[in-house]
């Protein structure tokens, strides 16, 4: 039953559908005021109540309870529910030991997630926002920049920046990685990712999604497991939702709270792969990205070197006008050294400045730029 004292502070939301999945605040408080998923989707105005659900859990973790469900289902719910435990739908531990049916269930969420972008909702106060773009910390292995990393971590968290990490967060080298052998890690991977876990999880209300990169892809490649290192680190900070695979669409949806305005802004990503040591290399691969996929940003790691372009581009409207739209296409730095003797050097990389590339997204305008720090 819906508790109505409960549902005056979010009055505005009645009967407007979707419009609540952008406030994720009103959304836990309707959430606190009813039993059971159908009463809110009704209150909301939807004619089904497994559309808003399904959303509440993709967009948010917040979990409303179909009618009807057994006991053991209210218990998961319940389990669930609380915002930050909200992505504990799955079992904890690498993926091999679940039972076949919580398995499947991944598969199918996965398989699916492949084909769907990723949307990410913030409302702010601010005129634009910061979102920190991090890339091959390859964190595990021995040639890091450890301090850099955790200062940079350090400052996203004390600016309430956003924070993306675009693959090859944790090493995990194995024996079929190029430079597999130099690449093997000081850390294991369970230490990586405690490692990981203790040192990105103040960002957590603050961070767009976590990718996977090769290293962790040549985990599941070599090990010939489902474990992905990525992927339990999104279970490990209790956040499954912010996994996504090698490359895809993000859209940020950002709405700036004092003019009501929201801009939305598409991001293609793409973790990177092969090799490319010419200085247009990033740049390049970049553009073949964006030939492909329609965005306004497009990022991409792997290369371990930041560079940065527009990529403008001119089409006619429907009522034939000729417009010009500005895209950015960003390439990310990385925490691993270049030292002598190790991979990096013997393999020819060129040295780069440790660190994240931030790129700013105008909430009360449309507006997009990047910098690139030396
Ligand atoms: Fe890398
Ligand atoms: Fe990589």
């Amino acid at each position: 039953m819906l508790d109505e004292s409960k549902l005056e502070a979010i009055e505005q939301y009645k009967g407007q559908r979707g419009a609540i999945l952008k406030d994720k605040a009103a959304l836990l408080a309707l959430r606190a005021a009813c039993d059971y998923g159908k009463e809110a989707s009704d209150w909301l105005g939807y004619s089904d109540s497994f559309t808003f659900r399904s959303r509440a859990l993709q967009m948010h973790n917040v979990a409303f309870p179909p009618f009807g469900c057994s006991q053991q289902a209210k218990e998961e719910i319940a389990r669930s529910s609380s915002p930050v435990s909200a992505g504990s739908m799955w079992p904890t531990g690498p993926v091999d030991s679940w039972s076949v049916e919580d398995a499947e269930r991944l598969y199918i969420t996965l398989t699916n997630a492949r084909h769907r972008a990723k949307e990410v909702y913030i409302t702010t106060d601010r005129d634009e926002i910061r979102t920190d773009h991090y890339a091959d910390s390859h964190v595990g292995s021995g040639d890091v920049y450890y301090e850099k990393f955790l200062e940079s971590l350090a400052k996203t968290t004390a600016d309430k920046a956003w924070a993306t990490f675009n693959g090859d967060t944790v090493n995990a080298a194995t024996k079929g990685s190029a430079g597999g052998k130099e690449m093997q890690g000081d850390f294991s991977i369970a230490r990586s990712l405690d490692f990981c876990e203790l040192r990105i999880k103040p960002l957590l209300p603050f961070i767009g999604y976590i990718a996977s990169g090769n290293h962790e892809a040549n985990v599941i490649r070599d090990a010939g497991t489902a474990y992905c290192p990525a992927l339990e680190l999104c279970k490990r900070l209790g956040r499954e939702d912010l996994y996504i695979l090698y490359c895809g669409f993000v859209r940020w949806h950002i709405t700036h709270s004092p003019s009501g305005i929201t801009n939305t802004y598409v991001q293609y990503v793409h973790h990177g792969s092969g090799g490319g040591k010419a200085t247009g290399a990033p740049l390049n691969k970049l553009k073949e990205l964006a030939d492909g996929n329609e965005a306004d940003f497009y990022t991409m790691g792997h290369l371990h070197r930041d560079s940065a372009a527009g990529l403008d581009k001119r089409y006619t409207d429907s009522e034939g006008e000729v417009q010009i739209k500005g895209r950015l296409l960003v390439a990310l730095p990385s925490f691993q050294a270049l030292v002598d003797g190790n991979y990096a050097a013997r393999a020819g990389y060129r040295p780069s400045v440790p660190g994240v590339t931030s790129i700013w997204l105008g909430a009360a305008e449309r507006s997009m730029r990047t910098e690139i720090f030396r």
